[in-house]
């Protein structure tokens, strides 16, 4: 019989991180420590890491602000692409996860690196200022959907000319092209990408993926200048 779509795109995936992604015993414990504690199985996968870690090397960033820590999987993934002397901020509402994160950040020699701050981002981005590394050179949205439009605006706020904003989940297999959808997910992606196309100066594009996380995909945001 065919193999399904999902068993498929993940056995795709394993090859795919077999072949192309160094194994890392600290990745590895991070994922393993976030199962222990039942965190959701909702960090992003290998190859999407290293993806994050490139973008992030590409940029030459010293300056890193994360939405959404889970177990800091992303965020190791990052942390370890900064320039030298550079700093990661991620923000995580849940006190659970930020535990757990914090032990992993730890195990992977990197928390001198990351400021972890606990609190609903919708609270803790308004207080973000230069003395917590803004602006930021990039910004990865990855906490709840809902209010994608009003992170992206603090996101903004957060920005200089150059920076590059990243978005996770934004296609939701599929349902973000279904304008009555009762999602409220898919609904906060749509009004994301309308704040995006209503917003001068700057240049975006949302790529659809398969894999072990199912379908959905990422936008990534350029700022042209300050807006
Ligand atoms: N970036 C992580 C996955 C993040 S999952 C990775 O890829 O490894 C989303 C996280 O956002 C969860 O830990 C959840 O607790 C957190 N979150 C949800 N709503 C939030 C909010 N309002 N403010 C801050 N964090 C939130
Ligand atoms: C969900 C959130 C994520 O950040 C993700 O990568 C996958 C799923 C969710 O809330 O379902
Ligand atoms: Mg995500």
């Amino acid at each position: 019989m065919a193999k399904t779509r999902t068993t498929l795109w993940t056995d795709v995936d394993r090859y795919l991180t077999d072949t192309l992604i160094r194994p890392d015993a600290a990745l590895d414990a991070a994922i393993a420590a976030a199962e222990a504690a039942d965190l959701p199985p909702i960090s992003v996968s290998p190859p999407q890491g290293q993806l994050l870690h490139l973008l992030v090397k590409l940029v030459n960033a010293k300056s890193v602000l994360e939405i959404g820590t889970l177990g800091a999987y992303s965020t190791i993934w990052m942390a370890r692409a900064l320039a030298p002397g550079g700093r990661l901020l991620t923000l995580e509402a849940d006190p659970t996860h930020a535990d757990v994160a914090r032990s992993n950040l730890e195990r992977a020699g990197i928390a001198d690196r990351v400021t972890l701050r606990l609190g609903r981002a919708l609270e803790t981005l308004p207080t973000l200022s230069p003395a917590d590394g803004a602006p930021f050179d990039v910004i990865f949205i990855d906490a709840d959907k809902p209010p994608l439009a009003d992170y992206f605006v603090e996101a903004l706020r957060l920005s200089r000319a150059g920076t590059l904003i990243i978005i996770d989940n934004v296609i939701r297999d599929g349902a973000v092209a279904d304008p009555s959808s009762r999602d409220a997910s898919v609904q906060g992606v749509r009004r994301l990408n309308d704040r995006i196309a209503a917003t001068p100066n700057v240049e975006a594009t949302s790529i659809q993926t398969v894999g072990a996380k199912g379908y959905d995909g990422f936008t990534l945001v350029r700022v042209e200048e300050n807006v």
